[in-house]
């Protein structure tokens, strides 16, 4: 499913307003449609799993999207390889809550969110992690303006520069031939970008970094942000939600958000153990496959950034 969280703990080279300020009535109890949603109650059942349960739940005639009319007029190809629930529940925003203006459900579960996450502020995406990377370089840079990011970005990355009309100062990081994979961004290279770009009298607006990268280097990002963001500037937020509402569906699937309430719900059940347990059985794999002979492990040691 494209879906995905934008997490509000982003920093940006200007002083664009802080973002702080605007919070809605967080933490007031709030009635949209009849369905009154608190934070003591939605603590145990996912709000948006509960607004949909109640809503499919609801014996009534369609006339909104999508067209299947509640799994009436599904297509008997689809509902005979997934059955007619996943259609029950193939719900648009509409009459539940909106996803760019959000106050009933997609507001309660998107705080929660962003509690868990540790996030001044969550939006859920459909539009999936590109959307979110998208969303954050064009609420970033301007037409013209200069983005810093390792040339082997994610092709998100450069759609966003399309759509924005935004600069690359690349770093092309290091390649470790030995593993056959690239490393991660060092603070020197960002230091080096920054450098360059100011001795043509220019300055980057922002610097795209993905850590841990796919084969799990993890970058310097406390001293990167402190390199190219001394003084600690948040996004603007209102620009965040315009750049969101540019580039998502005004009908976001109902299924789709309450995908994202369900897997925060279930991560913080058991926020303890639910990490933990892979990573254990990880490692009892990784002692048992070390003993194979010619087969070896990279470690944090390896790729010292
Ligand atoms: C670093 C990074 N950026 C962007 C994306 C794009 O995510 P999505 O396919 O959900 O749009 C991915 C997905 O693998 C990713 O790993």
């Amino acid at each position: 499913m494209a879906s995905a969280l934008l997490n509000l703990n982003l920093r940006c080279s200007r002083t664009l307003r802080a973002c702080i300020s605007e919070e809605r009535s967080h933490g007031m109890p709030t009635v949209k449609n009849n369905m009154a949603i608190s934070d003591s109650q939605v603590s145990d059942n996912p709000p948006l799993v509960s607004a949909l349960k109640a809503s499919a739940n609801q014996k009534v005639s369609s006339f909104h999207f999508p067209g299947h009319n509640r799994g009436r007029a599904a297509p008997s190809s689809l509902t005979r390889l997934i059955g007619v629930q996943p259609f029950l529940h193939d719900l648009p925003e509409l009459p539940l809550d909106s996803l760019f203006a959000p106050e009933g459900p997609i507001l309660g579960a998107q705080k929660q969110a962003a509690k868990l996450f540790g996030a001044k502020e969550t939006w859920f995406l459909v539009g999936g992690t590109t959307c979110g990377i998208q969303a954050s370089i064009m609420a970033t840079c301007s037409p013209g303006d200069t983005l810093i990011l390792p040339r082997n970005s994610h092709i998100s990355a450069f759609s966003a520069m399309v759509l924005s009309g935004v600069v690359p100062k690349y770093i092309i990081p290091e390649y470790d031939f030995d593993w056959d994979i690239a490393c991660g961004i060092t603070p020197s290279q960002v230091e080096k970008a920054i450098n360059e770009l100011d001795t043509e009298g220019r300055k980057a607006s922002a610097v795209l970094i993905t850590s841990p990268t796919y084969h799990g280097i993890c970058s310097d990002l406390e001293e990167i942000c402190r390199l190219f963001n001394p003084q600690g500037n948040i996004i603007n937020r209102e620009r965040i939600c315009q750049c969101l509402q540019t580039l998502q569906s005004t009908s976001p699937s109902y299924l789709l958000l309450a995908s994202l309430d369900a897997a925060r719900a279930q991560i913080s059940k058991k926020l303890e153990t639910i990490f933990n347990k892979p990573v254990e059985i990880a490692m009892e794999a990784k002692s048992l496959i070390e003993k194979i002979p010619g087969i070896r492990f990279f470690n944090s040691s390896t790729f010292e950034l």
